[in-house]
């Protein structure tokens, strides 16, 4: 691809962020990027860009700025070409450069931050910010009140301020070409990776049926599919979740041993160019799931196809969410998981949220720049509605969106089973969640993180070799 056609996204994006900052009656809008983070003495944790800048730039430095003005007008404030500090840490680009590499009109030095604001800002109607940044708001108000001490001069502030936040989350809602190439491109590595896990524990227990197998070491495995595809790294802290602890939604791995005759959930997606993948999968350590893990599998897998059937334009985020509850909390009647003389029928457990006992989250989220992404989960646009609460109550707030083309989610139902009296011996210690990546088409959905199976029997089959 020529270098115009590579800009050419990130000028549409801009071009569109102008166009709502006239909708919304002029102003300038200020993005920063993310701040580089230190992790102890002369080490930093390794730099991320933030999510909205690189959505309108494609620009990965720390310590860069940009500006677009309501006229569509767009500077950049970059780190200034350095001979020493290259050196140490690596090419810059300079602000000489930026305006031919990244098609922004103009771009300064960040040491020229200040006198730039101030510049900019005066005499425009409004300023646009992100909210939930720290430290902007303070760094805001410094930049008002010098253009505030020249108003004799003639200068004014802007009167209003607007949340940038909600208009660029509202256009990374709905994805374009280029970044669901990058996305599927991103859930296919990690699919990999996840296959390349299966075969490792079955290999290791054909090898030696008496190990065990640190979760530290399969994580290892991820970790290199991600890499050697070119991936960034990891997109989350990755759980590889040996028996039991797969019950810990947030688990980190540890130095457990996962052993024959347990379930092993990963639930670990990569990052590529910017953009998340989010894929679990629970397998059997040794290539064969027993009975009683088969059962409960079984159950959400078919939650998961329920909710797949729900996710389509038109309906709601929420609907597949329901979808799977309901699979789920027959199932939790049928296997004796919660016991129908106490809790009633499925409508009752989905009234009284008895199935919170063994399915406490949601059933998906956006999914983009970040791994829980950007994007209101709610209609805008029409009037709050009374409906179920997770507790089992009622709460009046507006209706789940309703998803369109472009969208994109993660439907992840999930079964956990802690140890407890009354709950059947034979699940104790179970936990299953299967999550895949979906893109909403014209029709219905793509799930685009199908490279390693779902199905018991074809985990089964793949793990045989
Ligand atoms: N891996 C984070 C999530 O599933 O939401
Ligand atoms: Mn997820
Ligand atoms: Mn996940």
């Amino acid at each position: 691809m020529d270098r115009d056609a590579s800009l050419e996204p990130y000028r549409a994006r801009r071009a569109r962020l102008a166009e709502a900052l006239r909708q919304g009656g002029g102003g300038v809008a200020i993005v920063p990027t993310a701040p580089e983070r230190q992790r102890n003495g002369d080490n930093d944790h390794p730099y991320r860009h933030g999510s909205d800048f690189h959505y309108l730039t494609g620009f990965a430095e720390p310590g860069a700025w940009l500006l677009v003005e309501a006229s569509g007008r767009s500077t950049l404030l970059c780190r200034p070409k350095d001979v020493e500090r290259e050196i140490w840490d690596g090419f810059r680009l300079g602000p000489e450069a930026a305006p031919a590499v990244l098609g922004v009109d103009d771009a300064l030095p960040v040491g020229e931050l200040d006198a730039a604001m101030i510049r900019k800002l005066a005499n425009q109607p409004a300023v646009w910010v992100p909210s939930a940044t720290p430290g902007l708001q303070g760094q805001l108000e410094g930049w008002l009140e010098r253009i505030r001490a020249r108003e004799r001069q003639g200068d004014e502030a802007p009167r209003v301020q607007h949340d940038l936040a909600a208009v660029l989350a509202e256009m990374r809602i709905v994805k374009d070409a280029g970044e669901l190439a990058t996305m599927r491109r991103a859930a296919q590595i990690s699919a990999g990776a996840h296959a390349r896990a299966m075969r490792y524990c079955a290999e290791a227990f054909r090898r030696d049926p008496a190990a065990g197998l640190p979760e530290y070491v399969i994580e290892a495995e991820l970790l290199h599919e991600f890499r050697r595809h070119g991936a960034d790294g990891p997109a989350y802290g990755s759980i590889v979740a040996a028996g039991g602890n797969a019950c810990v939604l947030h688990y980190v791995p540890s130095r457990t041993e996962l052993r024959p005759g347990q379930l092993c959930l990963i639930d670990a997606g990569c990052e590529l160019d910017g953009y998340a993948s989010d894929v679990t999968r629970t397998f059997p350590a040794d290539g064969r799931f027993t009975p009683a893990q088969r059962e409960l599998y079984d159950i959400v897998e078919a939650a998961q196809v329920a909710a797949l059937a729900a996710t389509r334009p038109g309906a709601r985020q929420r609907d597949a969410h329901a979808a799977a509850v309901r699979v789920l909390s027959q199932g939790m009647l049928d296997t004796g998981l919660l016991d129908r003389d106490k809790v009633g029928d499925v409508d009752a457990v989905i009234e009284s949220a008895a199935y919170r006992a063994f399915y406490m989250h949601g059933t998906g989220h956006w999914l983009g720049r970040d791994v829980h992404d950007v994007g209101d989960y709610h209609s805008a646009d029409e009037a709050p509605v009374e409906q179920p609460d997770w507790q089992g109550g009622k709460v009046v707030k507006k209706p789940s969106r309703k998803l369109e083309p472009g969208m994109v989610v993660t439907i992840e139902p999930g079964l956990y089973v802690r140890a407890a009296e009354g709950v059947p011996e034979r699940f104790w210690d179970i936990g299953i969640r299967i999550e895949d990546d979906v893109v909403v088409s014209e029709q219905g959905c793509e799930v685009i993180s199908r490279g390693v199976p779902v199905a018991a029997g074809k985990i089964e089959a793949l793990m045989r070799g």
